[in-house]
């Protein structure tokens, strides 16, 4: 058996070959043609010579038909007529949902509508010439499956090579190059694949929010009362971190706790996070250290969030532990000690911050004392210690620190309900809420392993038949928030309830034919209907959900960090941590990461009673290994005393461990 775990993968730039690779959902080229044809209305002939591009299609006259990619794409579309007419016109519509097939409008993106037309089509005026056509890059696209052509004309029309040059990740040539992997099966949903498909689903979408410097969404009023405009500017500098493929297509520094770790584990192409959280800073108010809640055009906006200020703080740190980029950590470090301070001071004399600035991810309530944003400076506070150890300033190091600590203490006295074994959402009310109770338990402001287990119990009692209602949103289901109430279930031993809830929101999310089928959509109703944020915003236009939002990709990280149990614990994993979530279910589970010091990967197989693991980290390196598991303990072949705490110190190198109960 041991033997098996001998046959590593090899320390290489890219992530290993494997099984796991079909469930890449990124194309191999760069300028994608049609897979299938969706629909066809009206008198169509050869349609399918447009898939792979194998000839032309001749429509007569009036008809339309609708190509669809196979995956969520985005770019300038172009083709090329073949024959035309001085009086024929052609319109494109785009969409990502195919329940927005429409030959007459696009989904939204641009502006919210209650009757959904605000965007509607791009018409290529009469008179067409015979030729290559290119679409204006103004009117970008950035995420759509279907692409809807309409002719408008009395005569016929042909046309043929319809493709659209992708225009995400415009830094990187192979999309498919990957530098981690994931893999396992469960044997409890009815699709084995499951797991893996999501981790690669989640690497995906926030690929497609990877986007060039110039396509930012224009504000909607500033140019035209339908149609829409991506040729903004998003940043500073580019390439740039936003937060969905459709739109915003704005820096949001709330995504950035879940999808740079999502970068982190399968393309380690962390500069965009650099460049959006680079964004953030020199956005910043000379006067107060206020961040603006997001990157242009909403830079206006400042104070505006005290929640998304502390996100920008914890990207921060997310992007230095993963890249160890100390000399980009220097040029910030004013701008990021000037931003805590800001927070720092709503802190008032009862211990809490009184949060003021109140946008957030759409959530209800939110203000005064209010236990989401204590707990997500609780988590600023930590890191930013953490940074001040690295900067080498001991006393920001230690006040920090001491003010954590003070802070978790006010923090139980002020928000636990014994009775509920919750968090309350603030002074005056009894909602316990989805977010709160997540991050106390991911971020450890609970003070004992029941309280964390407690929680996890609570968390479940908001799940419907499909997934979590979010108590702070009614009637809605969130895969932003549920990122971090799935890593809260493992943080709390509750490995079975963790894959419980991803099997159930994300299997919806990747399955169900409302979805794009290949990325992770912001949210939708409780009943899975789409209609996010209907209410708080959005107009009751539910074809302006983005279905491509790299928030929702918590379940690519979770697989790494808790199935696998690796994460880094140090600056580009110099130290790192093993401690696989074993009791879920699974027989087995592989995979890893890259980082500058080299290849991450971790293997294990449970069966019959029996555990084995194979650990892989670059020489120089030192990790902490913790068994779950008791019983005799082989390493490296060599039986070993039982050890203190379950736990084993390891240098770097090749590492098999057996545990025989
Ligand atoms: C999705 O499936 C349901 C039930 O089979 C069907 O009624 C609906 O039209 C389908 N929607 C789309 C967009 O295909
Ligand atoms: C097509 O014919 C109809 C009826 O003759 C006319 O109203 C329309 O303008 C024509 N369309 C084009 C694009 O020539
Ligand atoms: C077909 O479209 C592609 C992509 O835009 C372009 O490179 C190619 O030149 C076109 N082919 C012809 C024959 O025009
Ligand atoms: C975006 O494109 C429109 C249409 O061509 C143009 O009027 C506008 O000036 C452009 N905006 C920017 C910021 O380039
Ligand atoms: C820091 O903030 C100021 C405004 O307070 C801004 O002018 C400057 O560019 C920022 N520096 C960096 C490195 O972002
Ligand atoms: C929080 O601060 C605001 C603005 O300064 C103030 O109006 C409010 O009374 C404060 N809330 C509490 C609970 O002190
Ligand atoms: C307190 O929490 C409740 C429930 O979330 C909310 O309705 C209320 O607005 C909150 N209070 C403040 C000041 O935000
Ligand atoms: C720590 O908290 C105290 C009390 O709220 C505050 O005065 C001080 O500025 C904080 N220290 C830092 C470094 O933020
Ligand atoms: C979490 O907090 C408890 C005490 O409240 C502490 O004993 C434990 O070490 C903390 N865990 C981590 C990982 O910091
Ligand atoms: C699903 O919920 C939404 C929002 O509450 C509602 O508008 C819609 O009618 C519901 N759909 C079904 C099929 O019940």
């Amino acid at each position: 058996m041991l033997f098996y775990f001998l046959l590593l993968p090899v320390a290489l730039a890219l992530a290993p070959d494997g099984p796991w690779d079909v469930f890449n959902y990124a194309p191999k080229s760069k300028t994608v043609y049609a897979r299938d044809i969706y629909k066809s209305v009206g008198s169509v002939s050869g349609a399918r010579n447009l898939v792979g591009n194998t000839g032309s299609v001749i429509l007569s006259p009036s008809p339309w038909i609708t190509l669809d990619f196979g995956i969520e794409v985005g770019g300038l579309v172009s083709l090329n007529f073949d024959k035309v007419d001085d009086t024929s016109s052609v319109s494109l519509a785009f969409t990502e949902s195919p329940a927005y097939v429409n030959p007459l409008a696009s989904d939204d993106s641009a502006y919210p509508t209650p009757n959904m037309n605000y965007d509607g089509v791009f018409t290529i005026p009469a008179p067409l010439s015979k030729g290559h056509w290119t679409q204006p890059s103004y009117s970008l696209r950035g995420g759509f499956r279907y692409l809807t052509i309409a002719s408008h004309s009395n005569t016929t029309l042909q046309l043929s090579n319809v493709s659209c040059a992708i225009s995400f990740m415009p830094h990187v040539d192979d999309l498919r190059a990957y530098t981690g992997y994931f893999y396992t099966s469960d044997p409890v949903f009815h699709d084995p694949d499951l797991l893996t498909k999501v981790w690669y689903a989640g690497a995906y979408t926030v690929q497609t929010n990877t986007v060039p410097l110039d396509t930012d969404r224009q504000f909607p009023f500033r140019f035209a009362s339908t149609g829409w405009f991506n040729n903004g500017t998003i940043g500073v500098v580019g390439p740039i971190l936003i937060d969905g493929a459709k739109r915003d297509r704005t820096v949001w520094p709330g995504d950035l706790a879940i999808s740079v770790s999502t970068q982190f584990v399968s393309t380690f192409d962390l500069v965009p996070t650099r460049n959006a959280v680079s964004t953030m800073f020199a956005a910043m108010d000379p006067e107060t250290g206020a961040l603006p809640q997001a990157g242009p055009p909403l830079t206006l906006y400042r104070p505006d969030s005290d929640t998304y200020q502390a996100w920008n703080l914890i990207g921060t740190h997310n992007y230095y532990i993963y890249s160890g980029d100390h000399d980009w950590l220097s040029t910030v470090w004013t701008n990021y000690t000037r931003a805590v301070a800001f927070l720092e001071g709503k802190v008032d004399s009862t211990g809490l911050m009184n949060v003021t600035a109140l946008s957030d991810w759409a959530r209800q309530g939110g203000g005064g004392y209010n236990a989401e944003g204590n707990a997500i400076l609780y988590k600023v506070l930590l890191t930013a210690s953490d940074l001040a150890k690295y900067m080498g300033d001991e006393s920001l190091f230690a006040a920090w620190r001491a003010n954590a600590t003070a802070l978790k203490v006010k923090y139980n006295e002020a928000f636990w309900v014994e009775s509920a074994g919750m968090y309350r959402d603030n002074l005056t009310t009894t909602l316990c809420p989805q977010d709160a109770n997540s991050f106390a338990v991911l971020y450890n402001l609970t003070l004992s392993d029941d309280q964390k287990v407690a929680v996890s119990e609570g968390l479940e009692k908001n799940w419907n038949d499909l997934e979590p209602v979010v108590p702070e949103l009614p009637d809605t289901i969130s895969p932003y928030i549920s990122g971090f109430e799935l890593q809260a279930h493992f943080e709390a031993g509750q490995d079975n309830r963790a894959l419980d809830l991803l099997r159930r929101e994300w299997g919806y999310m990747l399955y169900k034919n409302l979805s794009v089928q290949s990325i992770l959509l912001e949210g939708f109703m409780a009943n899975g209907s789409l209609g996010y944020q209907s209410s708080r915003g959005y107009n009751y236009d539910p074809s302006y959900t983005s279905h491509a939002h790299g928030g929702s990709s918590g379940p690519t990280s979770a697989p790494t960090f808790y199935i696998l149990g690796l994460t880094v614990t140090s600056p580009r994993g110099a130290t790192w941590s093993v401690n696989p979530h074993i009791n879920g279910g699974l027989p087995s589970a592989e995979g890893g990461f890259e980082t500058s010091l080299g290849w991450f990967g971790v293997r294990w197989v449970l069966q019959n009673n029996q555990f084995f693991t194979e650990i892989n980290t670059p020489e120089g390196t030192s990790g902490l290994v913790k068994l779950m598991r008791v019983g005799t303990v082989v390493v490296d072949e060599v039986a070993v005393k039982v050890v203190a705490n379950g736990e084993i110190t390891l240098n770097g190198g090749k590492h098999c461990i057996a545990i025989f109960s």
